[in-house]
C-alpha cells in the first residue's frame, strides 16, 4: 500500500470514472478506482482512505438490486464527494429520496445557485458570472435531500444538482465535474481535497522513490528480465527496475527485422552504452522475415510474428540463469478492474500486446512497477528519471512493426524502401515543429508499382501513403489537418530522395471507419 495520502474512488460504472482520477492525479492528489461490488467493510478499513469519491454509473437507485456504497463509508468521519450516480447513492442511503424518469438532462446545462448561497465550501469561486456551466448525464434524480443536506444549486431539472452537508464533510452533484464540459469542475474537486487535507504529496520523485523501495523488497536478490520494445513504457520500466536493483536486471530487446531507420542500434546504444543496462540485442531479424515470406494476409502476419516472438524471447530468456521475475510496463488503464452489474467484480486485466502469456508458459512472476501510473504520468517518470525527452515523446509504434506499413507480401527490398520513406516524413514533421501535435504519423508502402516520369526517362515504382493521425488514445483517431505547402514538399522529398517511390498520397480517413495503422 502506498504512504501517500490517498482517495479512494468507489466505480459505479461510468464512462467517464477515470478521468475524476485523471484530474486527481493532476492534483498530485494519489487515488485508486475500485468497483463498488469489491468495496466492503473491510476494503475500507484496510485502505483507509482520507476522502471518498461516488462515482456515476448506469444503474437507477430506485431499482431493487442496484448497487450502493458499504454503509460503514458514511460513519468513518471521512470527507465524501459523489457525483451523479454516486450522488443518488448518498441520498438514498442517508435518508433522502430519489425518483425516476421524465426529468432526464443529458449535456450542457446552467446551474443557479440556490437561495442564500453564492457558493462556499467546495463550491468556492463559482458563480463569478451567476451560473455555472455544467455537463449533465442523468435520468433519475434526487427530490427530498437526506437530513443534514441543504442545496447550494438548481438546474431546471436537477432541483438539488449541487448539495452539501459542511458539518459530515459530504457534497454531492447531478452532474459531471470530471469532464472537460464543466468548465469549473476542477475548482470543484481542488476544493474537495484541499477542505479534505490533501497536501498534494504524489508527485513523480516521490513515486520514484517508493517503487524503487518497492522493487528491491520485492525481487530480493533473484534475477529479473525485461523484455525492450524500444518504446516508452517498457524502457521506464527498464530504467527504473536498473536503478532499483542494477545487475539483477537483464533486458532482451527481439530485433525482428521490422523496426523503422537505425531503431535497433538506438535502442542498444541507449541502454548498454548510456545507462549501463545489460542487453542481450536477439537479431532475429532472418528467422522473422525468412517465416514471413510469401505471407500476405494481415492476421496470418500478426499471428506470426507473435508466436516467433514468445519463442524467441524465451530462448534468451532461459540464458539468464536464476530469473525469477519478468518486468512488464503494464500502465493503470489495463489494470483498473471493469465494473460488471451481472455478479462480481470482472477481473479484466489485459496482458501486455507483446509478452502475452509468457509469465505463466515460463513460470515468472511479475515485476509491474508502472502499474499505478496513466500514460503521461509515465512520461513524467521517465523525464525524471533523465531519459531525453526526444525519447520520452516519441509516438507509439505496434509491436508487429513495419510488417502492418506494407500490406501484401513484406521483402527485405520494400522494408529497405519504407525505412527510408518513414523517416523522411518523420524529419519533415519535425522540421516543421509539428511532431508534438500528432498522435502517430508514419509512411505505408503499397503493394503497387506505378508509372512517373523523372528526368528524361520513365519510372515505375512504388506508391506510398503517408498517415498521420491525432488521438486521444488510439481509440478514435482524425487524419492531421497538414497544409498543402507541406503535403506537396514532403511528397518531393520522398520521391527525390528515396530511390524506389515515385508517387505519393496523404490518408485522409478516419478512425473509424479507418484504423490508425493499414493493417
Ligand atoms: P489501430 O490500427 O487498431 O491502432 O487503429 C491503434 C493503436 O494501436 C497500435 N497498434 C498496436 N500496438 N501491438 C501494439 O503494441 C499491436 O499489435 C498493435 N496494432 C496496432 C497502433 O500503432 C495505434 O497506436
Amino acid at each position: 500500500m502506498t504512504q501517500h495520502q490517498r482517495l479512494l474512488i468507489i466505480d459505479f460504472g461510468s464512462q467517464v470514472t477515470q478521468l475524476i482520477a485523471r484530474r486527481l492525479r493532476e492534483l498530485s492528489v494519489y487515488c485508486e478506482i475500485h468497483p463498488f461490488n469489491a468495496v466492503d467493510d473491510a476494503f475500507l478499513k484496510e485502505f483507509a482512505p482520507q476522502a471518498v469519491i461516488l462515482s456515476g454509473g448506469p444503474a437507477s437507485v430506485t431499482e431493487a438490486g442496484s448497487p450502493r456504497a458499504p454503509q460503514s463509508l458514511f460513519d468513518m468521519q471521512v470527507p465524501v464527494f459523489g457525483i451523479c450516480y454516486g450522488q443518488q447513492v448518498m441520498m438514498e442511503q442517508l435518508g433522502g429520496r430519489v425518483e425516476s424518469g421524465h426529468h432526464a438532462e443529458y449535456g450542457r446545462a446552467f446551474i443557479a445557485p440556490a437561495e442564500g448561497h453564492k457558493g462556499d465550501g467546495i463550491f468556492a469561486g463559482l458563480f463569478d458570472t451567476g451560473r455555472e456551466e455544467v455537463w449533465m448525464s442523468h435520468g433519475d434524480r434526487v427530490t427530498q435531500l437526506a437530513p443534514g443536506f441543504e442545496v447550494i444549486g438548481t438546474s431546471p431539472n436537477a432541483p438539488y444538482a449541487m448539495i452539501a452537508d459542511e458539518a459530515r464533510k459530504f457534497f454531492a452533484v447531478q452532474f459531471h465535474p470530471e469532464v472537460h464540459h464543466t468548465p469549473n469542475g476542477r475548482i470543484m474537486l481542488e476544493n474537495f481535497i484541499r477542505m479534505a487535507g490533501f497536501t498534494g504529496d504524489w508527485t513523480m520523485a516521490s513515486y520514484r522513490e517508493e517503487a524503487v523501495r518497492k522493487i528491491r523488497e520485492q525481487v530480493g536478490d533473484k534475477q529479473v528480465i525485461c523484455g525492450l520494445s524500444g518504446g516508452v513504457d517498457s524502457s521506464v520500466a527498464a530504467v527504473l527496475i536498473h536503478e532499483a536493483i542494477g545487475d539483477q536486471l537483464t533486458c532482451v530487446f527481439v530485433d525482428h527485422g521490422l523496426l523503422r531507420l537505425n531503431e535497433a542500434d538506438e535502442v542498444v546504444t541507449m541502454f548498454r552504452d548510456t545507462y549501463n543496462i545489460p542487453l542481450i540485442h536477439a537479431d532475429e531479424s532472418d528467422l522473422f522475415l525468412g517465416e514471413l515470406e510469401g505471407v500476405s494476409d494481415p492476421e496470418v502476419k500478426r499471428k506470426t510474428i507473435g508466436k516467433l516472438f514468445i519463442d524467441v524471447f524465451q530462448k534468451y530468456a532461459h540464458q539468464i540463469e536464476g530469473a525469477e521475475f519478468l518486468a512488464q510496463g503494464t500502465l493503470y488503464p489495463d489494470v483498473i478492474e471493469s465494473v460488471s452489474f451481472s455478479g462480481g467484480p470482472s477481473v479484466t486485466i489485459k496482458s501486455h500486446h507483446n509478452v502475452g502469456g509468457l509469465p505463466e508458459k515460463m513460470g515468472l512472476k511479475l515485476v509491474e512497477p508502472l502499474r499505478e501510473l496513466f500514460k503521461d504520468e509515465v512520461r513524467a517518470l521517465g523525464r525524471e528519471l533523465g531519459l531525453p525527452t526526444k525519447f520520452i515523446g516519441r509516438h507509439p509504434f505496434p509491436g508487429p512493426g513495419l510488417a502492418i506499413r506494407c500490406p501484401g507480401e513484406i521483402t527485405r527490398e520494400k522494408l529497405e524502401i519504407l525505412r527510408k520513406a518513414d523517416a523522411v516524413f518523420i524529419d519533415q514533421i519535425r522540421k516543421h515543429g509539428l511532431y508534438d501535435d500528432i498522435w502517430q504519423a508514419f509512411v505505408a508502402i503499397l503493394p503497387v508499382r506505378t508509372v512517373g516520369v523523372m528526368g528524361d526517362g520513365r519510372t515505375y515504382d512504388f506508391a506510398c501513403a503517408l498517415r498521420a493521425v491525432t488521438s486521444v488514445d488510439g481509440m478514435t483517431a482524425d487524419y492531421y489537418p497538414f497544409s498543402h505547402e507541406f503535403l506537396g514538399e514532403t511528397a518531393t522529398r520522398i520521391i527525390n530522395e528515396v530511390k524506389g517511390i515515385n508517387r505519393c498520397t496523404y490518408d485522409i480517413t478516419s478512425k473509424p471507419p479507418g484504423t490508425i495503422e493499414w493493417e
